[in-house]
């Protein structure tokens, strides 16, 4: 039996995604009319109900982001979707986008309408130009038959939506860099406060969700929450779309209810490990993420879960390695992208990642010098702490779990004999 399931992605493949009549055709849209009849603070309740943690990686509850912007004072506010995907291992929001681009503006207008915003701004990755013309189209038949727009489906509520492109920089995923970047200038984090809430794009009260975040919101409405919550745990209720990839045989994004276990994602879904290889290990939410070893293949994906064992959901990405390749190997492929990403604005990250990373290198050369397992762990530990923001302070992520769990690949006589 598929342990997989289909609440958010329910749409695909059901509908042309170039044409408002086919999703028309499958009830498209009800999700909208229901938010329109209801108040902002009766969808706030639901939307808490469902206990959406954000899935953009930084799991924030999502009713109560909503409350939060509600409640911020203005007239004049503004709706983002971070459709920035940046996160290596991640590629479940471009399926959203591909398969179901009208759930995901009924998603944003429902943001706005909660919160009380007046335009939507959709912050689309470079890598993924050629989803512009699929989102355009989208915005421009929701535009003409009145689902975006001013007096939305004959409403006093009015929305337009606006689609820009980032320019490839995986920091410009963080809500205050992709501000920056909309408004033209280049691509480092804000100071905070202002927090983005209460300040943002143009200096207006801002929201920031993910692509999934605002689909979820959008499927919520038009099916009722208790439809939602039916699937998951009492902790973590609902469903994910994860991004399986690496060393399995059916890698690709998979919406699945939590409580299922790393096992029966990576072998029932997955289907295993390719070529009779064994599993080493595998990281969870991105490169920012943490990696676990195969020895605690049987733990529920869930947020609580995954905590204890010092995981976490992030951005869902699920990436599996073999034993093909060296755990040393492993560290230096994520750090080689820190070193490249790194916007340069804070010394702890722009510095810590290039003095780590010449410690690593010696690992990978056979040759550290005896003091280097404690100076990385040192500048790692400062980093987490003092960057000034979530890129610098989660690079290290794997690196440091990395040492936990596989304290052999940094032992010194072990390394200098391998
Ligand atoms: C370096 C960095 C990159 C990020 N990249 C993304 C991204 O590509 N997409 C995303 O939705 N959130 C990303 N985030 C998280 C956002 O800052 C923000 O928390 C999120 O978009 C909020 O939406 P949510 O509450 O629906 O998750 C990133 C954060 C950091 C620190
Ligand atoms: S932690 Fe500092 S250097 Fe690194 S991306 Fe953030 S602001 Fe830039």
């Amino acid at each position: 039996m598929s342990k997989t399931v289909s609440f958010i992605t329910e749409n695909f493949g059901k509908y042309d995604p170039y044409s408002i009549d086919s999703y028309l055709s499958i009830g498209g849209f009800t999700a909208i009319k229901n938010a329109l009849a209801m108040s902002s603070n009766d969808i706030i309740e639901i939307a808490k109900k469902a206990v959406v943690k954000g899935r953009g990686g930084a799991a924030y509850d999502t009713g109560r982001k909503w409350s939060q912007a509600a409640s911020v004072p203005g007239d004049n506010k503004v709706v983002i979707c971070n459709a920035d995907e940046g996160e290596p291992c991640t590629f479940k929001d471009r399926n959203v986008i591909e398969n179901d681009p009208f759930r995901l503006l009924e998603g944003m207008v429902i943001a706005g309408y909660t919160v009380g915003a007046q335009n939507g701004y959709i912050y689309l990755r470079e890598e993924y130009r050629h989803l512009r013309s699929l989102i355009q189209n989208a915005i421009d038949q929701c535009m003409e038959k009145g689902y975006v727009g001013d007096n939305i489906m004959g409403s006093d509520f009015s929305f337009h939506i606006h689609l820009y492109s980032g320019a490839g920089a995986y920091v410009c995923g963080e809500g205050s860099t992709l501000i920056e970047s909309i408004e033209g200038k280049s691509g480092r984090p804000r100071i905070k406060p202002p927090f983005i809430k209460e300040c943002g794009l143009f200096l207006l009260p801002t929201l920031v969700n993910n692509v999934e975040t605002l689909a979820i919101a959008a499927a919520v409405l038009q099916h009722g929450v208790d439809e939602y919550i039916k699937y998951g745990t009492p902790e973590s209720p609902g469903t994910k779309i994860i991004s399986l990839a690496g060393n399995v045989k059916n890698p690709g994004a998979y919406e699945i209810p939590f409580g299922l276990t790393l096992r029966e994602i990576i072998y029932d879904i997955g289907g295993g490990i390719p070529d009779g290889h064994n599993l080493l290990l595998f990281q969870l939410g991105g490169a920012s993420g943490k990696i676990g070893p195969a020895s605690i293949i049987d733990t529920p994906y869930t947020y609580a879960d995954l905590a204890k064992q010092g995981l976490v959901v992030g951005s869902g990405g699920v990436l599996v390695v073999d034993d093909r390749t060296r755990v040393i190997d492993f560290v230096k492929s994520i750090q080689d992208f820190f070193i490249h990403e790194s916007c340069g604005k804070c010394t702890p990250c722009r510095e810590g990642n290039r003095q780590i990373a010449k410690i690593i290198d010696r690992f990978v050369a056979g040759n550290p010098k005896p003091d280097d397992l404690n100076t990385a762990e040192r500048f790692a530990n400062i980093m987490s702490n003092c960057a000034f923001c979530g890129l610098g302070e989660t690079a290290q992520s794997a690196l440091l779990t990395a040492i936990k769990h596989f304290p052999q690949e940094f032992d010194l006589e072990e390394v200098a004999v391998k």
